[in-house]
């Protein structure tokens, strides 16, 4: 398949979706968004062992939402345009693979929303990352009310969401926003690393613990112990777990699938 604003690039196990609307500040459309959807839905296979969400040219990671777009919509088009972006932040939120946002440049609006449903962010120092939706009127509506004050402490979330203060790479590496802030320049090849690292762990582990630490936003402590008992039984007599533990007896580098 192929997209007019985005791309999917595959190397090796690492599949990249870009955003691919320099022009624009890779801000997401309808079309740029439907994209995405039928993207995300190609790459969740067996070859993809991390997926990286990335911005094209230098200047954003993505600008958030469409303005353009939004600009004359009715409340029921809101509420499909809410629907779509929802749809593909749960799809990375539960993407049977790792996924990584190469944040580098801006991430407003539902560019930061897209990032929280990530696995990982790294940001370059000099990125500039807001929920800045409180300036056009409206607020967040892609999941950043919900999942920003999971990741950071409550008022820093208020701060951010009710005042849409923009912060760089530094300081969301410093209030938890992302996980790293990187040297300009350098944020692609940091992904990389860490793309090449995770791939290279063995699958239904890494899945399965993904999908268990999931739980722990969606349900109360007791199921959440629940899942994980059934997730750790349910990996015995895979490939993974028997050359795991055979490759450490045997005292040698294991041979992952
Ligand atoms: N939606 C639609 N178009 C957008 C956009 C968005 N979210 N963000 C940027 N663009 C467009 C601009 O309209 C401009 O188009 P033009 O060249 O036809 O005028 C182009 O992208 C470049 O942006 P520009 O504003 O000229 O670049 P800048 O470097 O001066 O400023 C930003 C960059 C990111 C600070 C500024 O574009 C901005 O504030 N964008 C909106 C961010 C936002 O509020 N996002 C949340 C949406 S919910």
């Amino acid at each position: 398949m192929s997209w007019d604003t985005i791309r999917l690039d595959r190397d090796g196990g690492v599949t990249t979706l870009t955003v691919d609307r320099p022009d624009r500040l890779n801000a997401l459309n309808v079309e740029t968004l439907d994209a995405m959807e039928e993207a995300l839905d190609e790459a969740a296979d067996e070859r993809t062992r991390v997926l990286v969400l990335a911005g094209a040219g230098d200047d954003a990671f993505i600008a958030g939402a469409d303005i353009g777009h939004m600009t004359d919509l009715t409340v029921p088009e809101a509420q499909a345009y809410a629907e779509l972006g929802h749809r593909i932040a749960r799809t990375l939120e539960t993407f049977p693979a790792p996924t990584i946002a190469a944040i580098d440049g801006y991430a407003f609006g539902g560019g930061c929303e897209l990032a929280l449903a990530c696995d990982f962010r790294i940001a370059s120092e000099d990125a500039l990352l807001g929920q800045t939706e409180v300036d056009l009127g409206i607020a967040p509506g892609w999941g950043g009310t919900q999942r920003l004050p999971r990741l950071v402490d409550d008022e820093t979330a208020r701060r951010l969401i009710l005042l849409g203060e923009r912060i760089d790479g530094r300081e969301a590496a410093e209030v938890g926003f992302v996980g790293e802030a990187v040297p300009d320049g350098e944020v692609h090849d940091w992904v990389a690393e860490l793309a090449d690292a995770l791939a290279s762990q063995p699958r239904h582990a890494v899945v399965a613990a993904k999908e268990a630490i999931n739980q722990v936003y969606e349900a109360p402590l007791s199921a959440g112990l629940a899942h994980e008992r059934r997730m750790w039984s349910g990996l015995f007599g895979t490939h993974d777990q028997r050359e795991g533990m055979t490759a450490f007896l045997e005292d040698r580098e294991p041979e992952f699938e």
